[in-house]
């Protein structure tokens, strides 16, 4: 018995020496190789330029793909009603119910997994390069696994049952394999999730002196210290607002972003992938951000001290 795991284990050992992964778990190990696959590249960039050069930054439809109005990307959701008809389908091919009943839970799924493509596609145009290289292969995936079960739909349609199932069954193995690797996109690499949302962790309550009035650039928006976090800071004569600088899509620093005016208000463009929050209280304007930035409430004191303390939801 001994020899039998120790003989496992050293065939792990060797599997992972000849893959160049060192003592990190096979599954992680290898997922982690595909950020760093610049051989993809050549497709990528051009397939992503070609993406945002359809679905312009602030556009209408971006914005609804990208889950603005709702708050949160509109991918994960989506892809979650397909991922769950497709594990129906293979729980009522095991159970053995009405032909008809699978065919509509399958038809469900692929119907489903169009709009979640859609939204997916329209975050991925706007990552950084490695999450766009891992998020390829995940597209990818998916594509083989929508190809397998609208096969299968189509077998059970002509009534060959038994060869709709089995490539059922082989298409929620693809499914599985695209879900693992949009799981190491959105938990390992932090695609989706916002990037500014420790603020409210790392800043107390309550007033804190962040700097002098009049040490503050007129007009320019300036990058300025509060304990562990930057903060975006503009002056308009008396006036300031102040933000979280790391945005919230992926953490591009707001106060190298342009200044313009959205609806007659006074709004910040990310510099990396072109959100557009509101001054007054980091509402989003436009995408890729779904999640708000964090904002400062600001008094200056009669001695020049401006003071901020987080806004209160
Ligand atoms: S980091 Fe992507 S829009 Fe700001």
């Amino acid at each position: 018995m001994e020899e039998t795991s120790k003989a496992i284990n050293s065939r792990r050992r060797t599997l992972r020496d000849s893959l160049g992964l060192g003592r990190m778990s096979l599954p992680v190990g290898l997922t982690d190789r595909l950020e760093h696959m610049k051989a993809i590249d050549k497709v990528v960039l051009p397939v992503a330029k070609a993406i945002r050069r359809k679905l312009p930054s602030g556009s209408p439809i971006r914005d609804m793909l990208h889950g603005v109005p709702t708050g949160h990307p509109l991918h994960p959701p989506l892809a979650t009603i397909s991922l769950g008809c497709f594990t129906a389908t293979a729980v009522l091919d095991l159970i053995d119910v009405d032909p008809r009943a699978t065919r509509a839970v399958l038809a469900t799924g692929i119907a489903g997994a169009i709009p979640a493509a859609a939204a997916g596609i329209t975050d991925w145009s706007v990552l950084h390069l490695e999450q766009q290289r891992v998020g390829f292969v995940h597209a990818l995936v998916n594509i083989a696994a929508l190809g397998l079960y609208s096969g299968s739909l189509a077998l059970r349609m002509s009534g060959r049952h038994q060869a709709g199932r089995a490539l059922a069954f082989a298409g929620l193995s693809a499914a599985g394999l695209g879900g693992y690797l949009g799981g190491h996109l959105a938990y390992r690499m932090a695609a989706g999730p916002s990037h500014a949302e420790q603020t409210t962790h790392l800043v107390p309550l309550g007033w804190h002196d962040l700097c002098r009035l009049w040490d503050l650039p007129d007009g320019r928006p300036v990058s300025r210290r509060l304990g562990y976090i930057n903060l975006f800071v503009l002056r308009h004569g008396a006036q300031v607002k102040v933000l979280t600088d790391r945005c919230s899509h992926l953490a591009g620093p707001l106060h190298q972003g342009r200044l313009q005016l959205e609806n007659d208000e006074a709004c910040v463009v990310c510099p990396w992938h072109g959100s557009t929050f509101r001054l007054e209280d980091g509402a989003v304007v436009h995408g890729p951000a779904t999640a708000p930035q964090p904002s400062f409430e600001v008094n200056v004191r009669g001695d020049g001290i401006v003071q901020v303390r987080p806004r209160q939801a």
